[in-house]
């Protein structure tokens, strides 16, 4: 009698949470593959990009595009890991809003079914074409990354015993984070020391170039099963201080010529984003475009309310404008690091990132993140 009594409540309880996983499966509509989802309804979060957001994936490669060194990361929790700033990265935040309780690992580090919940495959001095790059040694580019992510979808393939259908649609909850183009200018096309391509190309027809070779690699990526996909424009790179120390001598003037140029790239990467919302080429695909050109420029003119105060100097680095050479191993770098938009001749501070990042997710201007916000993909 007394057993019956307090065995029922048990009984109702577990048919409850029956009722409630039935209920969960239908809506989410996939099979799960047995392992904790990073949260709600974000299972994995796919990183492609440069050094703005690598995370150690050239600490293993021959190159000078490397911060596996101190002080980079002089304010990360686990100190120096190849991340080129002081602390987190831009999508180390995001994975964060997300609701993600660990960053996301490189894919250089990263098997098995660890990889269901995410990995970065992005490659400091990477481009959207081969080449780029080529002047600071070996890199993986976008085709390399994009060759890298096909290999993790096999291996993922596995936790689902072979049922294409259920990973698709796993993978189709998945944000997939791509930040490409910065080196293509910088290390490329504006670097005639080392590449022709500015004899061979002009501005516009060098921005059709590249926008072609991205709408191909990001077709992969869908064909890969990815369905949500956050793309981000070039940053305003004419006035980063590696361009503000070099530029005529001149250390308080953008370089006008890379920004006019990133540009007509960024403009026509936000018309690729309308094509593939539009359902005819992409059924199903969801893209946000992040106009990170127009969000630097707020983070410079409005560079108080965001609690900067030096906007136009690395906090690590030498020469003019700390941006002639980048920050070197075991340098000094500068006390008042929250006061600074950038780390190095080339890469936002924490702070920035954390500023950039929380605009991307939540803000509900267009400006930033356009047709929607980083949020409202997830919740999709
Ligand atoms: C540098 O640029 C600023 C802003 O355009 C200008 O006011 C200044 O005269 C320039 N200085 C030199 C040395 O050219
Ligand atoms: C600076 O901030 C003001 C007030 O929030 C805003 O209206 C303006 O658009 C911002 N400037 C830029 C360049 O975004």
């Amino acid at each position: 009698m007394n057993m019956r009594t307090s065995s029922e409540p048990l009984i109702l309880a577990s048919m409850i949470l029956t009722i409630c996983l039935c209920m969960s499966t239908t809506a989410n509509a996939c099979s799960s593959p047995g392992y904790p989802p990073g949260s709600g309804s974000v299972p994995g979060f796919f990183i492609f990009g440069d050094s703005l957001v690598d995370n150690g994936n050239n600490n293993g490669l021959l190159t000078l595009a490397r911060a596996n060194y101190r002080p980079y990361g002089v304010d990360f929790p686990q100190g120096t890991t190849g991340r080129f700033t002081n602390g987190r990265t831009f999508v180390d935040v995001l994975a964060q809003l997300l609701g993600f309780r660990t960053f996301i690992p490189p894919y250089s580090r990263t098997r098995g079914r660890a990889l269901l919940r995410g990995a970065n495959f992005a490659s400091g001095a990477a481009g959207i074409r081969d080449e780029t790059g080529n002047n600071l040694g070996a890199h993986l580019s976008m085709n390399n990354q994009v060759e890298n992510f096909g290999r993790a979808v096999e291996e993922m393939s596995r936790f689902f015993r072979g049922d294409t259908e259920a990973l698709s649609c796993y993978l189709s909850k998945c944000i997939f984070y791509s930040g490409m183009g910065s080196n293509d200018y910088l290390n490329n096309y504006f670097m005639t020391d080392f590449y022709n391509t500015k004899s061979q190309f002009t501005p516009q027809a060098y921005a059709s170039s590249l926008l072609q070779d991205y709408d191909r690699q990001l077709r992969q990526l869908y064909q890969f099963g990815a369905r949500k996909l956050v793309v981000t424009g070039v940053g305003q790179i004419g006035c980063i201080p590696y361009e503000l120390a070099r530029y005529q001598g001149n250390s308080s003037r953008c370089n006008e010529e890379i920004n006019g140029a990133i540009t007509l790239f960024n403009s026509g990467l936000r018309k690729l984003v309308d094509r593939f919302n539009s359902g005819r080429v992409l059924p199903g695909a969801k893209f946000v475009y992040l106009d990170t050109y127009k969000s630097n420029i707020d983070l410079i003119e409005n560079a108080s309310n965001y609690g900067f105060t030096v906007v136009d100097k690395g906090c690590c680095g030498v020469g003019r404008n700390n941006g002639q050479i980048t920050c070197l191993p075991l340098q000094q770098p500068c006390q008042d690091r929250r006061g600074y938009l950038f780390w190095d001749a080339f890469h936002p501070t924490e702070d920035a990132n954390i500023v950039l990042a929380k605009m991307a997710f939540t803000s509900p201007s267009r400006a930033y993140a356009y047709p929607i916000n980083i949020q409202q993909l997830a919740m999709l």
